[in-house]
């Protein structure tokens, strides 16, 4: 089918209290593992390309394969710029045929946050595309050392009620102690579902969760056995991601655990059959562990079924 905007896939994953996985991509093997996954199990999705992805991999060649995919396989799907910064790269994608765009001014002082993400919601809907905003910092694991500073940098629900007023975005992204990447935790993982609950309280347009990787023990041992060197990679345990969709999540961003599987089967092939040098067999492994990858995360934010 026709690439849907995200708002088609999002309202109904918060009234319905489920939500929907958001998979960066930069390549078409990476879109196709997501694209078979989710129609094998009649998910919605939303494919999410950073900027950087988009300079790595081109506009058109992303828009014309995510669009063709949709139709290929007949799933509900958005094609959503993540984490966009730069204006121009707003315009681009919407000029490209992006369905869904993300503006991060998290890092700006408040009131510019206000200005920059109220300047894209205004163009973006123009163009009929919904907004992602972000309010928040996601710390990474160096950033926050003391507990009133990590406190600081997560979401205050009263100013989140205040912000989705005064920008008009459609979606919200929080801080609530997630960061993104493979080194999460140094110590136990601590994520503030409390303050997930009081937003979604004061915030009634779906809320999206960064960082929520959760490096699974399966595909980081199977990378590290074949030569990668992650020591200390710590993700978001499932349990925890399950408990923030019941308390109102409904768009859940993965990048890691793609990029882990990715890497822990090309290695297996490269170092068990040396003889191969096709890159379809390379790749294509990485096609088959991604899928995997991507249809235990439909299950688990409890999206399966949920494309009609
Ligand atoms: O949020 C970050 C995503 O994982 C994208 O990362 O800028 O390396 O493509 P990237
Ligand atoms: P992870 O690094 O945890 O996969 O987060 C991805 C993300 O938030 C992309 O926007
Ligand atoms: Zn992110």
């Amino acid at each position: 089918m026709a690439l849907v905007t995200s708002d088609q896939i999002l309202n109904p994953a918060r009234e319905g209290g489920y939500a929907v996985g958001a998979f960066n991509t930069s390549n078409l093997e990476i879109s196709q593992a997501i694209f078979e996954a989710a129609a094998e199990l009649d998910a919605p999705i939303i494919v999410a390309t950073s900027e950087s992805a988009i300079k790595y991999a081109g506009y058109a060649n992303l828009s014309i394969i995510i669009r063709h995919l949709a139709d290929y396989y007949g799933v509900k799907a958005a094609l959503h710029l993540d984490h966009g910064k730069d204006l121009d790269v707003v315009v681009k994608c919407l000029r490209n045929g992006w369905t869904s765009v993300m503006i991060d001014a998290s890092k700006q002082p408040y009131e510019q946050n206000i200005a920059t993400t109220s300047e894209v919601v205004k163009i973006a809907h123009m163009a009929g595309v919904p907004v992602e905003a972000e309010l928040g910092r996601l710390a990474g694991i160096e950033d926050a050392v003391k507990v009133a500073e990590r406190e600081a940098l997560l979401t205050d629900p009263d100013q989140a009620a205040e912000f989705v007023e005064r920008t008009g975005c459609d979606f919200l992204a929080v801080a609530i102690g997630t960061s993104h990447g493979a080194y999460k935790f140094k110590g136990e993982p601590r994520i503030d579902h409390d303050r997930l609950t009081a937003i979604a309280k004061k915030v009634s347009i779906p809320l999206v969760l960064h960082g929520a990787s959760s490096v699974p023990h399966d595909v980081l041992e199977r990378a590290s056995k074949f030569g990668a060197k992650l020591p200390g990679a710590k993700g978001v345990p499932e349990e925890a991601i399950s408990e923030a969709v019941r308390r109102g999540i409904s768009k859940i961003n993965i990048d890691t655990d793609l990029r882990l599987a990715f890497t822990g089967a090309v290695r297996q092939i490269v170092a068990e059959k040396p003889e191969v040098f096709d890159p379809r067999k390379i790749i294509g492994e990485a096609r088959e562990a991604i899928k995997e990858v991507v249809r235990r995360k439909v299950e688990l934010f409890g999206s399966q079924g949920k494309a009609r």
